[in-house]
Formats: C-alpha cells, sequence, structure tokens
C-alpha cells in the first residue's frame, strides 16, 4: 500500500491526508503529555480508548444536531474526519472549579460555579496557551463576533450533552476542551465541533467517590490512565472488553 501522506503530528494525535477531498484520516497515539509536554509517557490501549470514546460521544452530538467533525472509525486507532480549518483557539467549559481557575481566582478544587463558565484560550505552545478575552479573539481576527457567538453555542450544548451524558453512568463532567473550525459548503462558512472529545480534554469524577476518571490520573499521577479510562467506556457501554478488546481471563471454578 502507498503510504500516506502525513498533514500534521501533535502530541496525542496524527492527521494523514483522506481518501477523498475535504476529508482526513485522524490516528490516536498511545502518548500522554502534560504541562505543554513537560511530562510525557506513552499509555497502552489510550488511543483505542480515545478514538472509540471520541466516535461515541460525536456520534451522539450529531444525533441532537450538533455539527461535527466525525464520519466513521475506519479501525482501532483510525477515524474518518471532516478536514476543518481550526480556529487558534481552546474553547473550555467549566461547571465545577478544578486545574487552572483554581490558583488563577483563588477557588477551591470543587467549588461549582454559579453557571458554566466559558473561557477561551489561545492556542500556542511557545506561549502556553495563554487566557485570552474576547476583545483579543475579535482584535487579533482570530475569530469574529457572529463565530464568538456560534462558539460559545456550540460549547455550551456540547456541555448540556456531555454533562447529561455523564450524569446518568454516575460521573461529573467538571469541565472539558473542545476545538472548533471552519468548513465552507459552497460560499457558505460554518463552525463545527472538531479535534476530538475524551478523558484526555474532560475532567470527570465519579459521583460517588470522587475518582478522578481523565487525564488528571496522569498529569497528578493517581494511578492508571488506561484503567481510568476503561472504567468511563464500560460505564457507557463503549468496549466493555477494554482496549485490547479480549475480556480478562475469568477463574471457572
Ligand atoms: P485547565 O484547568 O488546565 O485550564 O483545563 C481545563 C480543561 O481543558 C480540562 O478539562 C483539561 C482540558 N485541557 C486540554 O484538553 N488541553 C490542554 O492543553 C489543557 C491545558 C487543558
Amino acid at each position: 500500500m502507498a503510504r500516506r501522506k502525513k498533514v500534521y503530528e501533535g502530541k496525542a494525535k496524527v492527521l494523514y491526508e483522506g481518501p477523498e477531498p475535504g476529508t482526513l484520516v485522524q490516528y490516536f497515539k498511545d502518548d500522554a503529555t502534560a504541562f505543554n509536554a513537560e511530562k510525557r509517557d506513552v499509555i497502552d490501549g489510550k488511543g483505542v480508548l480515545n478514538n472509540r470514546l471520541s466516535e461515541f460521544f460525536m456520534n451522539g452530538l450529531t444525533a441532537i444536531g450538533v455539527p461535527n467533525h466525525f464520519i466513521k472509525r475506519i479501525n482501532m486507532r483510525e477515524q474518518l474526519i471532516r478536514a476543518v480549518e481550526i480556529i487558534p483557539l481552546e474553547v473550555v467549559v467549566r461547571n465545577i472549579a478544578a486545574g487552572s481557575i483554581c490558583p488563577r481566582l483563588g477557588l477551591e478544587e470543587g467549588t461549582p460555579m454559579p453557571r458554566p463558565i466559558v473561557e477561551f484560550y489561545f492556542k500556542n505552545d511557545d506561549l502556553g496557551d495563554p487566557i485570552v478575552s474576547e476583545e483579543h479573539i475579535i482584535a487579533f481576527q482570530w475569530a469574529s463576533q457572529q463565530d464568538m457567538d456560534d462558539m460559545v453555542s456550540l460549547a455550551l450544548r456540547v456541555n448540556d450533552f456531555m454533562s447529561g451524558l455523564m450524569l446518568g453512568v454516575g460521573i461529573k463532567l467538571v469541565d472539558f476542551k473542545i476545538e472548533i473550525g471552519r468548513v465552507w459548503d459552497g460560499d457558505f462558512m460554518r463552525l463545527i465541533v472538531a479535534d476530538e472529545i475524551s478523558p484526555d480534554s474532560c475532567r470527570l469524577w465519579d459521583i460517588e467517590t470522587g475518582r478522578k476518571l481523565d487525564k488528571d490520573v496522569f498529569r497528578r499521577d493517581l494511578g492508571d490512565l488506561a484503567d481510568a479510562y476503561t472504567e468511563v467506556a464500560r460505564r457507557l457501554g463503549v468496549m466493555p472488553q477494554g482496549p485490547s478488546g479480549v475480556s480478562k481471563p475469568t477463574l471457572i471454578n
């Protein structure tokens, strides 16, 4: 088979040219990084889990009419997606205080937000993805006023959908990050959810025990990351046998 053309390689994913114009193949690696790649490791099975979980979330969003880049899963680690022009912003929604907002605003981890808070960070690794305001976004023309309204609306719809889904399996959606891209249908431009939605880009806490089921397990050395992601997948009915596809051996009495 001819080698595919690599279009982009990020910390956790690779994008290849897709089979048709306007499509890409998104490959999920097992690499985990944190703190702008200062901490890194390879977590067996993470890519397989995130491929399946992102497929599951994006399909759910499609079902409720939230436009996104997902077309179909190709294999254990790859999915076909629509090519988009990524807006250079990380769009974060917070329901409960955790992570960077705690030191920034002097909040204790676990403090509920008065309402879901939408924040924007400029995607720039050299600068450590600084938080930016609507003023910066519009003045530097990363997005228009109309785009801003659409991004907030998309982010809050994703929040409602993901919060409800997680609540149903005993998990609190603390916060998450999405990326948004532009697609053109002829002269008509619209914004769609892109990148991935997975425990790499969310904070997920077990409602009963408070156990963390997201990338904070890796960031803070709290245990086995693949176990945490497998638990999320199992509860949602995605890959009940775990990422190897083979059920664990059981004792026969
Ligand atoms: P933060 O509290 O570190 O700002 O993160 C907010 C949310 O965004 C959290 O769910 C983790 C996610 N996130 C990413 O997906 N990528 C990143 O590079 C960062 C910093 C956060």
